[in-house]
């Protein structure tokens, strides 16, 4: 397979054409951003470490029966994916509270959530990807209502998969933002599931282990990274 011409480049990846119309190449940079990017900064070997733990979870979603966008790893920075329309939602499962829900609605920190809840942003880094309702995908044409279902439900499912297998591994999958685009008229999972787009905290130690390190400075981040691939590799 031929490395084609760079096809947009975003704030943690890179994506080429390949000689395939319908396949991407998906390069992991080590580049950190947060808070819109107001916040700019490099993870050593975040690219690698990144690419290694999406590669897995794929592979354990596909094994349960959740297709993506991945088709194979090609070397430590690149996987191969199939080429998707992104929808632009970003949909954020939560089991436990932190991050912008406390703020938002004045909840207690670590508060569980059971059942689990679904949240929408508008991926639009102009606007802040700003928390959207159904009625304002509807309006700004982002999905129809039958493909909201489609987002909602498959990320239940795919919170159902990762949270046991995360446990296993002595971490709580606390919250996760998915990506998803259209592939011959289906919905598939895409973009990546990594510490950057996850939250994980230690069961034994509630240590942080996941992109809050860089976002609030809890110092160590290269190290948890790495820890992180150890425990999924596992
Ligand atoms: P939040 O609490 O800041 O809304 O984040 C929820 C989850 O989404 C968390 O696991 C981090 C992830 N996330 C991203 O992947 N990209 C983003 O731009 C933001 C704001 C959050
Ligand atoms: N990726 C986000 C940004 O820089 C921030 C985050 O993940 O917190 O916009």
């Amino acid at each position: 397979m031929e490395k084609g011409d760079m096809l947009y480049e975003g704030k943690a990846k890179k994506i080429f054409l390949t000689d395939k119309e319908d396949e991407v190449i998906q390069y992991f940079k080590d580049d950190a951003t947060a808070f819109n990017a107001e916040k700019k900064g490099t993870i050593l070997e975040k690219g690698v470490v990144n690419n290694k733990i999406s590669t897995r979870l794929f592979q354990v979603l596909a094994d349960a029966g959740i297709p993506s966008h991945f088709i194979q790893e090609i070397n430590d920075r690149e996987m191969l994916a199939r080429r998707v329309n992104i929808i632009m939602i970003e949909v954020v499962v939560r089991n436990r509270a932190t991050g912008s829900i406390i703020k938002r609605l004045g909840i207690e920190e670590g508060l569980f959530i059971s059942p689990p809840l679904v949240e929408y942003f508008y991926k639009d880094d102009s606007l802040g990807d700003p928390l959207i309702t159904e009625d304002h995908i509807r309006l700004l044409k982002l999905a129809t209502p039958p493909q909201v279902t489609e987002l909602r439900n498959q990320a239940l499912k795919i919170n159902d998969v990762l949270l046991p297998f995360f446990q296993q591994r002595g971490m709580m999958l606390v919250d996760f933002k998915l990506e998803f685009g259209l592939w011959n008229g289906q919905i598939i999972l895409a973009d990546e599931i990594s510490p950057d787009t996850c939250r994980f905290w230690d069961i034994q130690t509630g240590e942080r282990m996941d992109k809050d390190r860089f976002r609030k400075d809890l110092g160590r981040i290269e190290e948890t990274y790495q820890e992180v691939l150890k425990r999924v590799s596992s």
